[in-house]
């Protein structure tokens, strides 16, 4: 690589528990195995049994960590493996897996990087109201403290939460994810209850002694195309990035916002006594990067990939999203520059405040034949952008380190196994795992670091 790696830039791959580990008789149900259950909701039909039978393969998959020579491994706990209704008695044999991976990583010297939550609510309490309900942020919290007592000596780095806004507006507003609810004015509440337990999680894992707390955002940088969609685009704008950030910096809920989505929620639901526990001080911050929002005046033409739906954004003005090419299989917009603007989003609203690449890949049809698994784009793809993120480094933004996603192909929730992000590749039918050559591509070049 052109540009020099500044000393201790951390590389890693990152996967996720309802994505990865199968086993599903070994914890409790969870919002998307329900979700899953419902014809036509994921793509191919795909449930989260095998998935990549991570579970029973544990030990196979640690050793392709360390034959990739990474530096660290972001993986989720799965909240219904530990407590399979949510609350009360914790899962002896989930805990036993937790801790022989994260054993098995320091062994390995990968240092492990754990999120609380992605996504995979326990049915028992996505059946009280999930995160629409504010009792959720506590029983959050309270599954928080139990990893946090048991691996906070272990784990290196903590993320409470993946991407709150797939959650939030994904998951209550669109229904495209898991609950599936067409709920605009419950889904901002989600919004906040998500933030809320954040806080209160982070709270609760340094009185526990936990190191390196903080949370992994989406956030997308927005571009009107024209001066008449500005209006448009900051709206999409105060959902997508500005509503989370300005919960974390304690600027509360932006008139702006309270204003546009003032026809689908009153907000009776913000207290002004949550702010200090919203704005708990975080030790980093963790981007994930896919693409930009292109903003355009509405019109017959299609409205692009998955995550960029109308439907997701509560009050949404007339608008249409319109990526330009090149696309990935998901239909988004490859745009490495753009990764400085997410950079800037995080930086301006919570300055001083280091910042992880967690996530950035895409989905490519690979190319399978008796000499390997050819994925050329995505080695340009992870590439370009490990690039634009040394640059930025140069060019003064606290950048620590950089995940690609994905370890190996999996379960890609609603799509199910029709995209595939992958550096490792898994045959849905037997699980055997194939390094692609993307995968070749970034063990040789973790290797050449000097
Ligand atoms: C992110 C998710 C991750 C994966 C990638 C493609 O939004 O965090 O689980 O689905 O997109």
């Amino acid at each position: 690589m052109d540009l020099d790696i500044p000393p201790g830039f951390e590389f890693g791959v990152a996967t996720s528990a309802w994505q990865i580990d199968g086993d599903v008789a070994g914890r409790g149900r969870c919002n998307w195995d329900d979700f899953a259950d419902i014809p036509g909701k994921i793509l191919d039909g795909a449930t989260g049994e095998p998935a990549c039978d991570h579970v029973h393969r544990l030990d196979e998959d640690l050793d392709l960590l360390a034959w990739l020579g990474v530096d660290a491994y972001r993986f989720s706990f799965s909240w219904p493996r530990v407590l399979p209704d949510g609350v009360g008695p914790v899962s002896p044999s989930g805990l036993d897996f937790y801790d022989r991976l994260i054993d098995g990583l320091l062994e390995r010297n990968i240092k492990p990087v754990a999120t609380m939550f992605h996504w995979d609510t326990p049915s028992a309490i996505e059946a009280t109201g999930g995160w629409t309900n504010r009792d959720t942020a506590y029983r959050f919290a309270d599954y928080a403290a139990v990893i946090g007592e048991r691996y906070g000596d272990r784990v290196d780095r903590w993320a409470t939460l993946n991407e709150p806004w797939c959650s939030a507006f994904l998951g209550y507003c669109s229904g495209y994810f898991a609950p599936g609810r067409t709920e605009p004015g419950a889904s901002l509440e989600a919004a906040y209850n998500l933030i809320l337990g954040h806080g209160l999680a982070v709270q609760r894992l340094r009185e526990l002694g936990a190191r390196n707390l903080g949370i992994v955002l989406n956030l997308t940088p927005v571009i009107a195309e024209t001066d008449d969609m500005q209006a448009a685009a900051d709206h999409v704008d105060r959902l997508q990035n500005g509503i989370f950030l300005d919960l974390l910096a304690g600027r509360g809920i932006s008139p702006e916002l309270r204003e546009s989505c003032a026809s689908v929620t009153d907000w009776s639901f913000v207290r002004d006594e949550d702010n200090a526990i919203l704005a708990t001080p975080i030790d980093w911050l963790g981007e994930n990067y896919y693409s930009v929002f292109r903003i355009a005046a509405p019109s017959a033409e299609g409205v692009g990939g998955v995550g960029q739906d109308t439907a997701a954004i509560p009050a949404c003005p007339p608008l249409r999203f319109a990526p330009r090419p090149p696309f990935t299989a998901m239909g988004w917009e490859i745009l490495p520059e753009g990764l400085e603007m997410a950079l800037r989003l995080a930086t301006d609203a919570l300055p001083g405040v280091p910042i992880w690449i967690c996530e950035n890949g895409l989905a490519t049809d690979d190319v399978i034949d008796e000499t390997g698994v050819h994925d050329p784009l995505r080695s340009d793809y992870i590439g370009e952008h490990i690039r634009a993120l040394l640059r930025a480094g140069e060019r003064g933004f606290d950048v620590r380190g950089y995940f690609a996603w994905s370890l190996m192909d999996n379960l890609e929730w609603s799509s199910g196994w029709t995209m595939k992000f992958g550096i490792v590749h898994v045959d849905p039918v037997t699980g055997t795992r194939t390094p692609k050559d993307s995968a070749l591509w970034y063990r040789d070049f973790l290797a050449a670091r000097t």
